[in-house]
């Protein structure tokens, strides 16, 4: 373990098992159909890799980078594209991967503004979920696993940009980021 990390949530065997559960709960839902994954930069990167090789869809990828800036509500919520998609995607099955969801708010923005481009679905996949900080009530149709209001790294997750490389993840040391 880093020594940084308090304690380690998810080990190598037990992401796998999440990636695995989600990707079946896709595979029954897009039988016969084509997708595209909608990879959120940066931290969904190395989930993305791993659940795209589960799906068995004609798949193709694309990335977004996105946040959301503005106070309050969903609807005074603006998004700030900082990277586009590169594809089409009017009439396309959309499927926004992501690492993990805290307040919502990126999401909902996201998933409306896909929609808004003429999608003919947009579902969301997340690895991870924080339900306890969640502000905005965005539909979640895939999750991995719900996990309490910790700040966790690696497979990914950043601190200042560290940590994505871990291969597992793990709840920081307070005294890291105070
Ligand atoms: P929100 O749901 O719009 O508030 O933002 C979610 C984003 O915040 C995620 O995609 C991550 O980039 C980041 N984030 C939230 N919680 C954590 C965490 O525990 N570790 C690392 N990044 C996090
Ligand atoms: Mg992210």
């Amino acid at each position: 373990m880093h020594k940084d990390l308090k304690k380690v949530m998810f080990d190598e065997g037990q992401i796998a098992g999440l990636a695995d559960s989600i990707a079946e709960r896709i595979n029954a839902d897009y039988e016969g159909e084509s997708l595209t994954a909608v990879v959120v930069l940066k931290g969904s990167l190395v989930f993305a890799a791993d659940l795209i090789r589960r799906i068995n869809a004609d798949v193709r990828v694309d990335f977004m980078q996105a946040s959301s800036y503005g106070v309050g509500t969903e609807s005074s919520g603006v998004i700030k594209i900082k990277k586009d998609l590169e594809s089409d995607i009017s009439g396309e099955n959309v499927l926004i991967i992501e690492d993990i969801v805290d307040s919502g708010r990126t999401l909902s923005l996201l998933k409306k503004e896909l929609a808004d481009r003429g999608a003919k679905s947009v579902k969301i996949a997340a690895l991870l979920s924080k339900p306890a900080r969640r502000v905005v009530d965005v539909e979640i149709e895939y999750i991995g696993a719900e996990i309490p209001d910790e700040f966790v790294v690696g497979y990914g997750l950043d601190f200042a940009e560290r940590y994505r490389n871990l291969p597992y993840i793990g709840i920081l040391k307070p005294e890291v980021y105070r």
